[in-house]
């Protein structure tokens, strides 16, 4: 690891785990948002601070007019997530901030709930709790809640990054065969035997259930709709651990009560928190409260990896991490 020649000072919007706080109060100099005013929006303490390094999370989005009106001292900005999209990156070029993100360190976390989402949508996971929560189960049946097995099943990821390739690594344990769309085929490596498909659509015909995987942005945005639901099989299972924006709940929903698919798993909703009210009264959905990467493992790797990538850029290195 690179040695900083001076120590990082950061002041943190975000809100972490105990834990965490300790970890960073050991590898930087530190103020949180929450220490000094816990009653305060942390966004209107910043105009006052003077740290070189802002630490934020999805939570505190930074437009162009917040970035613009940031302390002239701000030299960067450290994004305690795998995705961006709150942050307006040409802003932050235009003042010539550096911009970091998270990439690499969720992925065992995001990978392991990606896995319980679609073993919890094969077995009816909330049908199942509801029943022996209704305290009313009447005792074993043949015929009580029959799922679908995951075993030998083929499983298309769409956006096969370091998540996907764990999450695949995962679903090999299951026997499963894996699919992938992205931009770029992968190195073999890489790939482990995975099959690619250039187009999405002839992937879709070929799966059994379907883990979204992909950033957000203009492209996939709105990608999942009804015409690309009806690309998939007959009792397909639907994923989503990326991005609530990727589906279009309307359609999602009509192929979940129309029988299209058999379940769906979602950690991630258009609107968050105020996801589509439909998704409470579906049976064959698997929901979550974006708590894919939520382990303290990971939110305390992902602490270590950011200042690992600042201490690598104020030595005058260039992070894997660096968006800006
Ligand atoms: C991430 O880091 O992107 C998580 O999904 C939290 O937003």
């Amino acid at each position: 690891m690179v040695q900083p020649p001076e120590r990082l000072s950061i002041f943190a919007t975000c809100r972490l785990p105990e834990e965490v706080k300790g970890d960073l109060r050991q590898m930087c100099d530190i103020v949180f948002a929450d220490d000094i005013a816990p009653n305060q929006p942390a966004r209107a303490l910043l105009p006052g601070r003077e740290e070189p390094i802002v630490m934020i999370s999805v939570q505190e989005p930074l437009d162009a007019a917040t970035i613009a009106s940031l302390p002239a001292g701000v030299r960067a900005i450290a994004t305690y997530s795998a995705g961006h999209e709150h942050l307006d990156l040409a802003a932050a070029r235009a003042r010539d901030i550096a911009v970091f993100s998270l990439p690499d360190a969720l992925s065992e976390a995001v990978a392991e709930v990606g896995m319980f989402l679609l073993l919890g949508a094969a077995h009816r996971a909330t049908e199942s709790i509801d029943l022996i929560r209704s305290r009313a189960w009447p005792g074993w049946s043949a015929t009580q809640l029959n799922g679908v097995e995951i075993f030998r099943k083929h499983l298309g990821i769409l956006g096969m990054g370091r998540i996907g390739r764990v999450l695949a690594q995962r679903a090999r344990g299951f026997d499963m065969t894996i699919h992938y769309s992205n931009r770029r085929r992968l190195a073999p490596e890489l790939e482990v035997g995975a099959q690619f498909h250039a187009d999405p659509k002839d992937m879709f015909g070929k799966i059994d259930a379907l883990v979204l995987l992909a950033p957000s942005s203009p492209e996939t945005r709105g990608f999942l709709n009804a015409e690309r639901i009806g690309w998939l099989k007959r009792g397909a299972i639907v994923v989503n651990i990326a991005r609530g924006n990727l589906i279009v709940d309307d359609d999602l929903i009509a192929a979940l009560r129309g029988g299209h698919l058999f379940a769906a798993g979602l950690d991630v909703f258009n609107g968050e928190p105020n996801l589509d009210p439909r998704y409470f009264d579906l049976p064959n959905v698997f929901i979550l409260p974006h708590i894919g990467s939520s382990t303290i493992e990971t939110r305390r790797r992902m602490a270590a990896a950011l200042i690992e990538q600042l201490r690598t850029w104020i030595a005058g290195g260039t992070p894997s991490s660096r968006l800006v």
